[in-house]
């Protein structure tokens, strides 16, 4: 018998990555303010968001979960949201248009504020501090002082994503996302680069394929999913006061759904299945993620499974698995072996960013493109090999000029990291290695569609 659930039963349980507030009863308060402000997110858009996602486990359509590592309170800007979309919308357009499948598109964005931490403290030129763990929790300055969690930014937290989500709403349904901008999606430091020739290519195929919609009766006037498109945020769920109080019972279904977004997912620190962010996100409705490092084992998965999604409803789990280059062969193998074995119904997605971080030579946190694409590859060949669907990406990325992981068709270098380096936590791909990283993914996607178109025609 499954044990009862409440959005805090997770208090009752051992919880990793959670600061110590000094103030406990203003912690309280600012719990208590959110519980009372209204929700960001509607439980029927979590629901439509869950069917999406059951065809992609069915491997009727492709996931593109992406975003910061950490959004910041300091660079929230509309033309930074602005930037985030139209990558994700690119990235989309290309995957869409070579894949030939759906693309369900998922930033993390509004409400990516709270950072998981492998150390709790931080060390600088012989002085120790608390670690930052995200703008929800902490200043990434390094000062004593701003350390210090303070409650106040939860609330800080909830208006930026609140504004962040107006936007982006606005943006999806109110004309930016018309397929018939796909030219404009493109960034002006990306027409330079040696991609921009594919991607006009493209663009103009697309708007010929319009034209030719349009003279057969098909324009955006009766087919809104030509102007329109569906876009759905999501955050690690891990800052459970936050969580908790952002959760509430849908009216229609008398179940609960932590409205702070769409889509909550487990990161690789907190998967203990006794811990209290597995209990947490077990009795939420909204679909989940979960991250898969390489020392997860098979049975462990099985029985996360069985928590996580008792009733094996597909598009409930999202398995998002972070191996490293060169690892994804050994260890992704065995989980999805055991995981198809049983019948699971799970869509699986590669994270080829968490496995590949480490110093550069200058000093930087940074990442080498070839060990991204290589993940990626590797993802699709195992999936390949085993009959099952590569359901999905998730990056680090943003739409902004930023130096911060090496390689890439514009060869950024160690010396290079230095010159427009701004990440809160962790380095992201900057647009260019986005746009390259769409083309393999479509090419890898159109192989998997052609593999299958042979099988049907033989059979
Ligand atoms: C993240 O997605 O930012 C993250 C911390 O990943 P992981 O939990 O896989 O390390
Ligand atoms: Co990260």
């Amino acid at each position: 018998m499954a044990q009862s659930w409440s959005p805090k039963s997770w208090r009752e349980k051992p919880v990793k990555q959670l600061p110590e507030y000094p103030d406990q009863n203003a912690l309280k308060a600012a719990e208590d303010e959110l519980a009372s402000l209204p929700p960001l997110v509607f439980a029927g858009e979590a629901r439509n968001l869950q069917k999406e996602l059951a065809e992609v486990s069915f491997g009727r359509a492709f996931l593109l979960q992406g975003g910061d590592c950490a959004e910041s309170f300091s660079e929230f800007s509309a033309n930074k949201i602005r930037d985030t979309f139209r990558v994700i919308l690119q990235m989309a357009a290309v995957m869409t248009y070579g894949g030939s499948l759906p693309i369900v598109k998922v930033g993390r964005i509004a409400g990516q504020f709270a950072k998981p931490r492998s150390s709790d403290t931080e060390t600088k030129d012989g002085i120790t501090l608390p670690s930052y763990r995200g703008d929800n929790i902490n200043s990434i300055e390094f000062t004593e002082e701003a350390r210090i969690p303070n409650p106040q930014r939860l609330i800080k937290g909830y208006h930026n994503a609140a504004a962040t989500l107006n936007l982006l709403r606005a943006f999806s349904k109110g004309g930016y996302a018309d397929l018939k901008r796909v030219h404009d999606w493109n960034m002006e430091f990306v027409s330079n680069s040696p991609l921009a020739h594919r991607y006009e290519d493209m663009s103009q195929r697309i708007a010929d394929a319009l034209r030719f919609m349009e003279a057969c009766g098909i324009t955006a006037e009766n087919v809104p999913e030509l102007r329109e498109t569906d876009f759905y945020t999501s955050h690690e769920a891990l800052h459970l006061p936050y969580e908790e109080a952002m959760t509430r019972v849908d009216s229609l279904t008398g179940d609960y759904y932590d409205t702070s977004a769409h889509l909550l997912w487990i990161g690789a620190r907190t998967t203990q299945e006794d811990h209290a962010q597995i209990e947490f996100v077990r009795g939420i409705k909204n679909p989940l993620g979960m991250k898969c490092s390489p020392d997860m084992e098979s049975d462990e998965l099985l029985r996360l499974l069985d928590i996580l999604n008792p009733e094996n409803t597909p598009g409930r789990v999202t398995l998002i698995a972070r191996m490293g280059a060169g690892k994804v062969k050994e260890n992704l193998t065995p989980l999805v072996q055991a995981v198809k074995k049983e019948g699971r119904n799970v869509v699986w997605s590669c994270d080829p960013m968490h496995g590949n971080t480490y110093k550069s030579s200058s000093g930087y946190k940074t990442r080498n493109f070839d060990d991204v694409l290589s993940e990626v590859k590797d993802f699709f060949a195992v999936h390949k090999a085993e009959g099952t669907h590569p359901g999905g990406v998730h990056f680090e990325m943003t739409g902004e000029d930023v130096t911060e992981c090496v390689g890439g068709a514009y060869q950024i270098g160690d010396e290079d990291l230095s010159s427009r380096y701004h990440t809160a936590c962790d380095p992201r791909l900057n647009a260019n290695q986005v746009l390259e990283l769409a083309f393999l993914i479509a090419d890898e996607l159109n192989a998997v569609r052609n593999a299958s178109d042979t099988v049907a025609k033989k059979s």
